[in-house]
């Protein structure tokens, strides 16, 4: 076993709780909730397992280096103090993710320059050469993180966000992020056993993410190429062990109906592409091509998880009737189902007449939402 280390998982907030608890699944220690993200030890299994089946996580990624400083010489004087030739080699490319939530530095990309520099100068000083940048497809990712004076230096182990599962090249006009859609599933309790419906499905991401969990498959499984590949002390064989463990683990039919519902052919066209993509053919998720009012939900019990129009990106005649309607609708044809709707219409959200369990409060991109819980008897 090699050597613990301390890893950061980042996610969106309202979700850290659930993303505490899927790490403890995996085997993390010392787990400390943080805002929209979750610290964490432990060895390169954790690390490529946190990858492969996190699914409320948005990166991973292992602090190397903390310190404090309102001066850009002195930022870049820290930065080379990292011995960057025991991270990376020559040959390999990298690039700088910077974040700067700061009065002090105000420039994200001169703070970028300024690392990129501090580690081509310290090679050439070393080595006699510069490594190259790549910005598109680096090798290595290194990710500076400023909050007012707090400068943090990490290796991003995942490489594009782990929300990019793949299985995503079309959407809608107003599509969730995957891991706001795995995170409202975790929320809601669901076990992968009951019915699953989302009557406004779009181009369905919460289906997917509720077949990825009823199938009990990772949700990175497919994607080829972490960042942590390209580390020096990357095991391919403890990586193919684990990959193999998880194949081997997935259900093939799961004995329960996911089903979706959308008003347009054209988003469920590509509801359809993206179903096929992640191998979760129509036979098991089933696409129907409905007004939800007239829509029949398959026997429950069962939940819904659904995130209607807002009338910010999809404009509604009228928010508060349409929102009526849904409630009208759960109360009709949902008997002994739980119905769980995210939106950022909180005014709307109040005139579906029914009283909500709980509200959760989440962020959908920029927009404040609720994502609220029904309980239909
Ligand atoms: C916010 S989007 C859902 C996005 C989806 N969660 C995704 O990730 O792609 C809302 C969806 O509601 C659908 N919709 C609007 N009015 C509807 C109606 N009356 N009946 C059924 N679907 C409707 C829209 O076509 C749109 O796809």
């Amino acid at each position: 076993m090699n050597k613990k280390e301390k890893y950061l998982a980042k996610t969106l907030y309202g979700l850290e709780n659930i993303l505490a608890g899927e790490l403890e699944k995996i085997n993390a220690q010392d787990i400390k909730i943080l805002n929209r993200a979750v610290s964490f030890y432990g060895d390169n299994e954790v690390l490529y397992r946190a990858n492969l089946e996190l699914r409320t996580a948005l990166k991973i990624l292992k602090p190397i280096k903390k310190f404090q400083t309102k001066n850009e010489n002195v930022f870049y004087r820290k930065v080379s103090e990292i011995d960057w030739t025991k991270i990376f080699k020559l040959e390999q490319t990298f690039a700088v993710n910077t974040t700067v939530n700061s009065r002090i530095f105000t420039h994200s990309r001169y703070i970028g320059l300024k690392t990129k520099d501090a580690i081509a100068d310290l090679f050439r000083k070393k080595k006699g050469k510069r490594p190259n940048v790549d910005p598109r497809m680096p090798n290595i990712l290194i990710d500076v993180h400023i909050s007012d004076s707090d400068c943090t230096i990490s290796l991003d182990s995942s490489g594009a966000p782990l929300n990019q599962r793949g299985y995503r090249d079309q959407t809608g006009v107003a599509p969730l992020n995957e891991v706001l859609a795995a995170g409202m599933i975790l929320l809601s309790g669901w076990n992968g056993k009951t019915n699953f419906v989302d009557p406004m499905c779009g181009s369905g991401t919460i289906l997917i993410e509720a077949g990825m969990i009823a199938k009990n498959m990772a949700p990175n499984i497919n994607r080829e190429a972490f960042a942590f590949m390209q580390w020096l002390d990357y095991d391919a064989k403890l990586f193919f062990d684990i990959k193999n463990e998880l194949q081997n683990k997935i259900i093939k039919r799961p004995e329960i109906k996911i089903v979706g519902n959308d008003i347009s052919e054209t988003v469920l066209r590509m509801a359809r592409r993206n179903l096929n993509k992640v191998g979760m053919a129509r036979n098991f998720i089933e696409l129907e091509n409905n007004d939800f009012r007239d829509f029949t939900p398959p026997p429950a019990p069962g939940i819904v998880i659904t995130n209607p129009p807002y009338n910010i990106r999809i404009e509604l005649e009228d928010s508060i009737e349409f929102y009526k309607e849904i409630g009208d609708n759960f109360k009709n044809k949902y008997k002994n189902y739980d119905c769980w709707v995210l939106s950022a219409d909180l005014e709307a959200l109040k005139h579906l007449g029914l009283k909500p369990e709980q509200k959760i409060k989440l962020i959908n991109g920029k927009l404040e939402a609720r994502f609220n819980h029904y309980k239909i008897y």
